[in-house]
């Protein structure tokens, strides 16, 4: 299976905030232990314990693993009960990888709901640029001025600076990048250049104009080989499994250093394998139904043992959403993700019956770079952002499949793109 999602144990993502622990904030119980001494300490711990906002089932101060970065969450009585809204006044929004799945998604879901929404995408072959162009096309169509198009470069950190001038974005949601753990492992400069470079260009640009509220996608694989399931964000990441993963790991340290050194504000999702209408065709899900309508044969990696916490496009969005629309200026990492993992063999029963057809099975190996089993923690995205999963793989694939049956789809969607061959392509070379 294809970009799943990973990771690992113990120590946190990234270290405490040096703001937080000079100020004693209780993030960062160990740090103010230490610089207060034992009688401090005992009085520091005793008024924490006690603090109602710690003690919520998830909030265990006690606990090494816990992210001093973000620190605690609020208490149950807190905690949303609907979807976290954008605004009606926010905007200019940017989103790159705007003419990526889920950069399409979350721009027909910002202009549906009257947003201005700029799409930056260099349209590259990794996948059907086709399938990209189809969706600007299908964006433009539906929502004419409210989406400005722009095929461009991330990386091109002038240009960008100058788009950042113009629009004076009330919100910059990064998901362009170079995404799939295979393809990781033939071209790994597409990903250091893509996921690491145009990165910081965006961070320089949020730099200068720290009004601007980022967001950005991570990602499960960060979790690596974890081996403490759910996954939650209180846990260490410290054994990516690709270079995929690390790339996305490092988004996420960059992001914190530019919050502590710039107070930007910026929350990182950690998506758990995206699927729906409109989706990747590097992906099992979509490559499975292209090859099982076709009569070919499928790959069962891991001999269908790995478990996949599938998470339906819409559900995505609404989490992109709500973190667009958090008011705080602090870090935040959250995972949004299905909660409910699904065994391989469960999901292409369940993929047969949506497209009527039998699928033939090759049991192999796992792949390397791929996990055996991905399953989040949704806790936080529940409380803070109110975010709660409503599509179940039934369903969703029902969606899925309607599309990739209907006159809308054509198939070099499926059989089009470098990640097929595993060459690289034009700057990634
Ligand atoms: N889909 C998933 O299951 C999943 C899971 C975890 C994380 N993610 C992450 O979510 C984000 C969106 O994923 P997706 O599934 O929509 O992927 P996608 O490949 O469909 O979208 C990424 C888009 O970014 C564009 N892009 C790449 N490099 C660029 C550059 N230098 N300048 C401008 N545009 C560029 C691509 O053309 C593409 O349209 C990615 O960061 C991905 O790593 C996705």
């Amino acid at each position: 299976m294809s970009e799943v999602d990973e990771a690992s144990e113990r120590t946190p993502l990234t270290g405490g905030s040096p703001r937080a622990a000079a100020h004693g904030t209780r993030g960062t119980t160990g740090s103010v232990v230490l610089a207060g001494g034992v009688m401090l300490s005992v009085l520091l711990a005793a008024k924490y314990l006690s603090s109602p906002s710690v003690m919520g089932a998830e909030a265990r101060p006690t606990d090494p693993t816990i992210h001093a970065a973000i620190g605690p969450l609020p208490p149950l009585s807190e905690a949303r009960t609907a979807p976290l809204r954008l605004e009606r006044g926010a905007g200019p929004i940017l989103v790159t990888g705007g003419a990526g799945f889920v950069g399409f998604h979350l721009s027909q879901r910002l202009a549906s709901e009257g947003h201005q929404v700029v799409v930056l995408d260099d349209f590259n072959p990794y996948y059907s640029s086709q399938l990209k162009r189809d969706r600007a096309t299908q964006l433009q169509g539906k929502y004419g001025s409210r989406i400005e198009i722009i095929d461009g470069d991330l990386c091109d950190g002038a240009a960008l600076r100058s788009l950042f001038e113009k629009h004076r974005f009330s919100h910059a949601v990064n998901l362009a990048a170079q995404a799939g753990v295979r393809y990781s492992l033939q071209q790994p400069m597409a990903y250091v250049r893509a996921n690491v470079k145009c990165f910081t260009e965006l961070l320089e640009a949020v730099r200068l104009h720290p009004s601007t509220r980022l967001v950005y996608a991570s990602s499960s694989s960060v979790y690596g080989s974890n081996k403490l399931s759910p996954f939650s964000e209180r846990s260490r990441v410290d054994t990516p499994n690709s270079l995929y993963a690390a790339t996305k790991k490092s988004n996420e340290a960059f992001a914190l250093v530019y919050h502590q050194l710039y107070n930007i504000s910026c929350a990182g999702l950690r998506f758990f394998t995206v699927y729906g209408p409109w989706g990747r065709p590097d992906m099992a899900y979509f490559s499975f139904a292209h090859r099982m309508v076709h009569g070919l044969p499928i790959q069962v990696y891991g001999h269908g043992k790995p478990r996949r916490d599938f998470t339906y496009i819409d559900d995505i969005v609404t989490g992109i959403v709500g973190a667009m629309a958090l008011r705080t200026r602090r870090y935040e990492i959250f995972n949004l993700g299905n909660n409910e993992p699904v065994g391989l063999l469960d999901f292409i029963k369940t993929l047969e019956k949506e497209l009527g057809v039998v699928a033939k099975l090759n049991y192999t190996d796992m792949a390397p770079g791929d996990v055996l089993s991905t399953h989040a923690d949704v806790e936080r995205a529940r409380r803070l952002l109110g975010y709660k999963p409503t599509t179940s793989l039934n369903e969703g694939l029902r969606k899925f499949v309607a599309w990739f049956k209907s006159p809308l789809f054509k198939d070099e969607y499926a059989t089009d793109g470098l990640w097929k061959s595993g060459k690289a392509w034009g700057r990634y070379t």
